[in-house]
């Protein structure tokens, strides 16, 4: 029988799985002694890795040593209980198994009539998500890599439902606390940078609703067409839940389009303190969402949700002759006529696998428990002499700064503030390698430490390790 090499037998399957777990165990147990971040060097290294086009192939066992002992702990551990850094991920490992199930398999799910039934369960996902932040029947939506594309899907969205082809007069509106990857959809989506207007914040770092009055009113009589508003639930910078029944109160009244970032915050809605945190977010025109963030899934996972599916299928919809019918049902969807992609990874069945298998509730247990542990969180650092909490935790991300000691330089904002103690002082913290911290600088000028505790895998033990180091380090200032 001829043996084709890029086709493994039955026995090579196994023993590939069997042998790639065997590294995989050891690694997910030991994650929690891991250095919460091992890169000294590690780009240094990278440089030796370029390499020709291989011409032979190496050994299974040395390419699995390669990547377990050598690529892979060079890195900051995202997948570990330590990461408390930017905002943290995840790593279900039942995603990672549905995963290998979608890529053997390897079904075709761009269009519905190659594989209705599972288009249908990946359907069923972004249903569910319109179900968690109150969006109604009409509402649909799509997964995306992550949310910087679903951001991009929606401005583009949102800019042919409300502008003509020309569209240049159009201004959009956000804080200046909002990720930069809505102002990078807006400008891939064909704005230049200087349409998008950068608000300033209140003393909670949430967009101030007069200032945004004040700049549409303004554009307005100036000839721009004012289209779009952009709220946060959840900046990276301070976790700062913008008001946005207010924000979707001026949108109406200005007949603009309302687009809410949720990439890290809203599948709080599954908890009631954040309901009440986003009150008004179902009155956006079109979210995003990160599963990636705060479903705890593998990087690689976002979505946009529109109240209305028709204006996702309008802006996106194309024929081809070469492709198969597109349904014209409204319970079934062709993810091409609503997302950029054609060809796409099967995507969905690492979200639904995990929340068929659990249900909902242990994913909502997760996230009430990471809000419990940044109140403790906060309440602790409060007790430390020279601590001072700059952004109180509106979800789970606070940020705090230190200090400074009388007659020291002090931060542009705050006197009382001082930007190199409170860098040195996040040095000191992440050198001790049970967290990773990172920091931020506000719009007045204070460099501050953020804590984010978002990952399935933090719990009181690590936040209680990190307490120490943080009280350590202080002491180690003074
Ligand atoms: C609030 C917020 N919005 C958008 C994004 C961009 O999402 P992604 O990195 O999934 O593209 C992030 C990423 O951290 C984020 O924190």
């Amino acid at each position: 029988m001829t043996r084709y090499p890029l086709e493994p037998d039955a026995d090579e399957m196994r023993s590939l799985v069997d042998e790639a777990m065997s590294r995989i165990i050891p690694h997910i147990e030991s994650l929690p002694s891991q250095p919460a971040s091992n890169v000294e060097g590690a780009t240094e290294y990278a440089r030796t890795l370029i390499e020709p086009l291989p011409q032979r192939g190496e050994s299974y066992e040395t390419l699995l040593d390669f990547l377990f002992n050598d690529a892979i702990p060079r890195s900051f551990t995202a997948a570990g209980p330590g990461y408390v850094a930017y905002v943290p991920g995840g790593g279900l490992f039942h995603s990672a198994v549905a995963d290998l199930i979608a890529d053997a398999v390897n079904r075709y799910v761009g269009v519905c009539a190659a594989a209705p039934a599972l288009v249908q369960l990946e359907a069923n996902v972004v249903r569910w998500f319109c179900e968690i932040v109150g969006y109604p029947r009409t509402a649909g939506g799509v997964l995306t890599s992550g949310g910087s594309l679903a951001a991009f899907t929606a401005v583009v969205t949102a800019r042919k439902a409300l502008l003509p082809d020309d569209f240049l007069k159009g201004t959009l509106y956000c804080s200046n606390q909002v990720h930069h990857s809505f102002q990078k959809a807006a400008n891939l989506a064909g704005f230049p940078y200087a349409n998008v207007r950068e608000l300033p914040v209140d003393d909670q770092f949430r967009i101030r609703i007069d200032a945004l009055e004040d700049a549409i009113a303004r554009d307005r009589a100036d000839g721009w067409t004012p289209f779009l508003v952009a709220g946060s639930a959840g900046t990276t910078g301070t976790g700062a839940v913008d008001d946005l029944e207010a924000l979707g109160r001026v949108a109406q009244q200005n007949k603009m389009w309302f687009h809410v970032d949720g990439a890290y915050g809203a599948l709080f809605m599954l908890t009631e303190r954040g309901r009440a945190a986003m009150r008004g977010i179902e009155q956006a025109d079109s979210m995003i969402l990160d599963p990636h963030k705060t479903l705890f899934l593998p990087f690689g996972t976002g979505a946009v949700l529109v109240k209305d599916a028709n204006t996702l299928r309008r802006a996106h919809s194309l024929h081809a002759d070469y492709l198969p019918a597109m349904q014209n049902a409204d319970e079934l969807v062709d993810f091409c006529e609503v997302s950029p992609e054609l060809s796409r990874d099967f995507r969905g069945l690492r979200v639904w696998l995990p929340l068929k298998l659990f249900g909902i509730e242990p994913f909502r247990e997760q996230l009430d428990e990471k809000l419990d542990l940044i109140q403790y969180t906060v309440d602790e650092l409060r007790k430390i002499d020279g601590i001072e909490i700059v952004a109180e935790p509106q979800l789970t991300i606070t940020a705090f700064g230190v200090v400074r000691a009388s007659g020291a330089p002090s931060a542009a904002g705050d006197p009382h503030h001082s930007n190199d103690l409170t860098r040195e002082l996040m040095r000191r913290i992440n050198a001790k390698k049970h967290v990773l911290l990172t920091p931020t600088t506000l719009p007045d000028g204070r460099f501050v430490i953020r804590i984010a505790i978002v990952s399935h895998r933090t719990h009181r033990d690590r936040i209680d390790l990190m307490l120490d180091d943080i009280r350590e380090s202080v002491r180690e200032l003074s």
